[in-house]
């Protein structure tokens, strides 16, 4: 199949939509990263999701949407929490959990009895869901288990020969996937960390965040949302976070264990190092715009190893670091 990277205009949406209409799979923009598009409540079309990035069966889709009224239609519950989160955070970076309604297929839940929901913050998609007059179930567009693709070309580079089409919206405004909660008794869970932070969130309830966000979960351990469990955003490289408030400890460092194929991701505000070095960016804004695509990077440049500068671990700095232990296998070094 012939793989078309098309800008985002009405005569494209259109085609996008046909496609999906069809039962094929589009590559779309959203403000996190870009997603791997198929009609939710498609069996046979969520098949392909699956099949084209390698993904187990058991590791559920987000199912995102284009107006609010269709959180009726999906989930069988919508708690009166959820409905003042969606008035301030949707459409954003928000995916919320409910149980499910029948018409959400266990292929798109992962077999589970609920199902994930967001509103993409994208003008172009939100159009797309529309045209299309069903909702769109979409992992991101990458191969499991590589990093999250923050642009049109990424998608190809993933994708080509599998998807007929990827609608280009440039690159993703913030960089790290939605954050993922679930509502608890008394307010809501973290279950994965993004760009609506905790702090945000503790504006309108109690917020626990999961142990999975910071720990790694053994073989075996029966966790809230699948994803946790599989290994994610790994480049080649043997990534290493190098943990330290101190610009010449992580210099010293690098350059004592470096050797001609390492990389450093730094802040930017570092001396120069005697190794191949991305200024990831001084703030966690900036970080998360910049990893996936510099993770993505550093593979193609051939790299061996790379020490990457710890972000701070507050507000959307916790989304990155949270990405970046996943990244590194957990190896971290305090300093
Ligand atoms: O920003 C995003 O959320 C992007 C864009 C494309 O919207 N999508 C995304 O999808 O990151 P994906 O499939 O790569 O990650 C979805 C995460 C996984 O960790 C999955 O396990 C979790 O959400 N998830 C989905 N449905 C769930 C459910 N019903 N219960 C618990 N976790 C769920
Ligand atoms: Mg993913």
């Amino acid at each position: 199949m012939k793989t078309e990277i098309k800008s985002i205009n009405n005569e494209n949406l259109l085609q996008a939509a046909d496609f999906l209409k069809k039962g094929e799979l589009v590559g779309m923009p959203t403000e996190t990263v870009y997603g791997l598009a198929a009609n939710a409540f498609d069996e046979t079309a969520i098949a392909k999701i699956f099949k084209a990035k390698g993904r187990p069966q058991d590791n559920p889709l987000i199912v995102h949407i284009s107006k609010l009224e269709t959180l009726y239609k999906l989930a069988e519950t919508v708690p009166p929490l959820a409905i003042r989160l969606a008035e301030e955070f949707c459409p954003g970076s928000l995916t919320m959990i409910f149980k499910k309604k029948e018409i959400v297929p266990f292929a798109t839940s992962g077999g589970l009895d609920t199902v994930a929901i967001r509103m993409p913050d994208n003008e172009g998609t939100l159009n797309l869901i529309e045209m299309c007059g069903f909702p769109l179930a979409a992992p991101s567009a990458n191969i499991s288990g590589s990093p999250s693709p923050t642009t049109a070309q990424h998608v190809f580079n993933d994708m080509n020969g599998k998807i007929p089409l990827i609608l280009d919206g440039g690159e993703c405004r913030c960089g790290v996937e939605s954050t993922v909660i679930t509502f608890t008794e008394n307010g809501v869970k973290i279950l994965r960390p993004g760009a609506v932070t905790a702090e945000m969130l503790s504006a309108f309830t109690n917020v626990e965040t999961d142990k999975t966000v910071f720990e790694k979960v053994e073989n075996g351990t029966k966790v809230i949302s699948p994803g946790v469990k599989y290994k994610h955003y790994s480049p080649k490289a043997d990534v290493i976070i190098i943990d330290t408030e101190s610009d010449k400890l992580f210099s010293d460092y690098v350059t004592e264990n470096s050797d001609n194929n390492t990389y450093a991701l730094i802040k930017g505000s570092e001396k120069p190092l005697n190794v191949h070095t991305l200024v990831f960016g001084e703030t966690a804004e900036l970080q998360a715009q910049n990893l996936f695509a510099q993770l993505r990077e550093i593979d193609e440049l051939g790299a061996k190893k790379a020490f990457v500068r710890c972000p701070e671990k507050k507000g959307v700095g916790v989304a990155v670091y949270n990405r970046l232990l996943r990244a590194a296998a957990f190896k971290i070094v305090k300093l």
